[in-house]
């Protein structure tokens, strides 16, 4: 049996890779490399001490790259059939379980689990077992094997019986629904996503709340945990990164871009997110609104950058979702702007580079998910804005747990009072605003990423 083991002593794996490919005018492939918490937490340890990444094949670079045997070393990409794929991945985990995670159906026509869910279940059923045949090949006796989120909840499970000497985790980078939104699922599927996670020997959450809550649904709906244990990783933001990130040329050049869109003088409101459903952008423009028709004081005086790169732009909801952004920033220009001033500086096209350009030019920043399993930025913008932020903050975010008390905490429902928020938020004075923001990074940074994987690693080995 010991000669059918792989090589890999450290196995992620995980829906989105480290690195996804496009195919260049000239026929030839150029890599791109993507940055995030799992990305410095495995280099932390590399290939060269047998770490390997498996994910999957996103688009036509990436199926090149796996079709001409390019790739990078630690970095194995699944090739799964593009409708397989696109049901597991669309169909599924981003119309189903991130839906009930988030509690963003519409109830009283959302959702339908007819035959078309049926038929896209198996699909997910399939794209889990690529994955797990591939941990299972890859993976030296008794190594350690990390799944991530909630496209890979069979994974656990279905690893476990074809290596039952391995070391199991699964990671939920999302919020967990409470039992009485997660039975909406029907009964076998919930029982499965159950079952399939509780095949790991530890599971891992970003906040008490979520780890609560799915330990809820397991004693509810399947007699409890078995024996797999819980642990709470709270994710921080990688401060020496983006320090040393944040000053580099072209976030100065976009700063001064941005200073001049903005004009001298001006208070700023940022917030920088995936144009995502859950992220809450339309009621923070509603609320931005409020406060210009309310406290008219604020007009001239202040201007909301909001930066809303797309996502999931294969879903009509969330291009709906990202058209009606859109409309209610015009609105507000329409109504509100003079010759010399923009009140919504709203940019779409993703650069990352800007969005360091706005943390530094923050005087406040707005992160009002109406849920979120963390939200990085709400930890990200206090470690870069030049003069400190004061940080709106949804409670229903799980960065609540840690930075709630710095922060002036909102319902991410309550538009009038978000608009109040707002107001105190841009009331505080310097000096304040400086020390809160110093207490906000230190709460944001105290488990940088590779502190995060690694802590989960031990836990898994011990
Ligand atoms: O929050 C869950 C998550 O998988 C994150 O890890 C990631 O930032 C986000 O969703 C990205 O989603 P997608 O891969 O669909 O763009």
């Amino acid at each position: 049996m010991a000669s059918s083991f792989g090589a890999a002593q450290v196995l992620v794996a995980s829906n989105r890779g480290p690195v996804s490919y496009e195919v260049r005018q000239d026929g030839s492939l150029h890599a791109k490399r993507g940055g995030g918490g799992l990305v410095s937490g495995l280099s932390a340890i590399g290939p060269d001490a047998g770490a390997l990444w498996v994910c999957s094949a996103l688009g036509d670079g990436d199926r090149e790259a796996v079709r001409r045997g390019v790739g990078e070393d630690g970095v194995r990409m699944l090739d799964v059939p593009a409708d397989v794929h696109a049901d597991a991945y669309n169909g599924i985990a981003n119309s189903v379980l991130w839906f009930v995670h988030h509690m963003l159906y519409q109830t009283p026509v959302e959702p339908v689990f007819d035959g078309e869910f049926r038929r896209q279940w198996a699909s997910y059923e399939a794209y889990n077992r690529a994955f797990a045949e591939a941990l299972a090949e890859e993976a030296a006796e008794g190594a350690v094997a990390i799944v991530q989120d909630y496209h890979l909840t069979l994974v656990p499970g279905m690893l476990r019986e074809l290596r039952p000497d391995l070391r199991i985790g699964h990671f939920s980078h999302t919020p967990w629904a409470p039992v009485d939104y997660f039975r909406m699922l029907p009964d076998d599927i919930a029982e499965q996503v159950l079952r399939g996670m509780l095949g790991a020997d530890r599971l891992g959450f970003l906040t008490r709340r979520w780890a609560d809550a799915f330990t809820a649904c397991c004693e509810a709906l399947v007699g409890g945990l078995g024996g797999t244990e819980i642990g709470v990783h709270g994710l921080g933001a990688d401060a020496d990164f983006l320090r040393k990130r944040s000053h580099e040329a072209d976030v100065d050049e976009r700063m001064a871009a941005l200073r001049a869109e903005i004009g001298e003088g001006r208070r700023t409101i940022v917030r920088v997110d995936r144009t995502e459903l859950s992220k809450n952008i339309v009621r923070g423009l509603l609320a931005y609104r409020e406060l210009l028709a309310g406290r008219p004081e604020w007009r001239e005086r202040v201007v909301h950058v909001a930066f809303a790169y797309p996502s999931r732009q294969d879903l009509a909801v969330y291009r709906d979702y990202t058209a009606e952004v859109r409309r209610v920033a015009q609105e507000i220009n329409a109504e509100f702007g003079t010759a010399g001033w923009t009140p919504v500086v709203l940019h779409v096209k993703d650069d990352f580079a800007r969005s360091l350009a706005a943390y530094r030019l923050a005087d406040v920043a707005l992160v009002n998910p109406i849920r979120d399993g963390m939200n990085l930025v709400a930890k990200e913008v206090p470690v870069v804005s030049d003069e400190g932020c004061v940080l709106v903050l949804s409670r229903e975010a799980g960065a609540y747990e840690e930075l709630g008390e710095d922060a002036v905490v909102v319902n991410p429902y309550d538009v009038s009072g978000t608009a109040e928020a707002l107001h105190e938020a841009l009331s505080v004075g310097a000096g304040e605003r400086a020390e809160r923001s110093k207490r906000l990074a230190a709460a944001g940074t105290a488990l940088p990423p590779a502190r995060w994987f690694l802590e989960q690693l031990d836990a898994l080995r011990s």
